[in-house]
């Protein structure tokens, strides 16, 4: 798996995507502390049957790394006060986008572009000229191209996973 490269000044909010979700009473939250734990199960609760070729472990790790950050570098997507998507940044290594899950049924709505527009604009409020989507999964190569232009960067696996002590 190679990492991707976003340009995040080439990134624009979507006022209109913003609206569209609020009509589904859908909002875009960054996260605060109190709601770590609920964030956490989460991820555990949904992660096998919402996305099974994840590594669930991984991304309870990761996400619970976004969330030791101050502010939390974890966006949720909320409707009717529950959760349904997450996405974290700076998680995994600084610079880094990810993990990001959106429940099954609420895909395909705009969540996820949302959440990772919220993720990327305020990396680039942070300071980041670029941000790299940490080894996405192959079925979410095309959804980063799509929304943001992601390109992949060649010769970039296993990149800084190689750390990893099963790599
Ligand atoms: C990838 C994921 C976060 C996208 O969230 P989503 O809410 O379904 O995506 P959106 O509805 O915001 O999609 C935005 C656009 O990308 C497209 N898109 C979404 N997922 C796509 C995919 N896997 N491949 C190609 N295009 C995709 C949508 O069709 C949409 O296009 P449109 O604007 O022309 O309508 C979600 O499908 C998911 O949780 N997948 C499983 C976990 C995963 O793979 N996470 C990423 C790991 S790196």
């Amino acid at each position: 798996m190679a990492d991707m490269l976003v340009k995040l000044y080439n990134v624009s909010p979507d006022p209109a995507l913003i609206a569209r979700l609020e009509q589904q009473q859908i909002s875009i939250k960054r996260v605060l502390a109190p709601d770590t734990r609920r964030v956490i199960r989460f991820i555990e609760t949904n992660a096998e049957s919402h996305w099974p070729q994840e590594s669930k472990d991984s991304w309870m790790a990761e996400c619970a790394a976004s969330l030791t950050n101050h502010p939390p570098t974890c966006f949720l997507a909320v409707q009717q006060r529950a959760i349904i998507g997450f996405a974290c940044y700076n998680a995994t290594a600084k610079g880094y986008f990810g993990p990001t899950g959106v429940l099954r049924e609420a895909q395909g709505k705009g969540v996820g572009k949302a959440l990772l527009l919220a993720s990327l604009l305020a990396m680039w409020d942070e300071g980041y000229g670029y941000a790299i989507i940490g080894w996405p999964a192959r079925s979410a190569m095309e959804f980063y191209v799509k929304t943001v232009q992601a390109q992949v960067i060649e010769d970039s696996s296993p990149g800084i996973y190689r750390r990893l002590v099963d790599a």
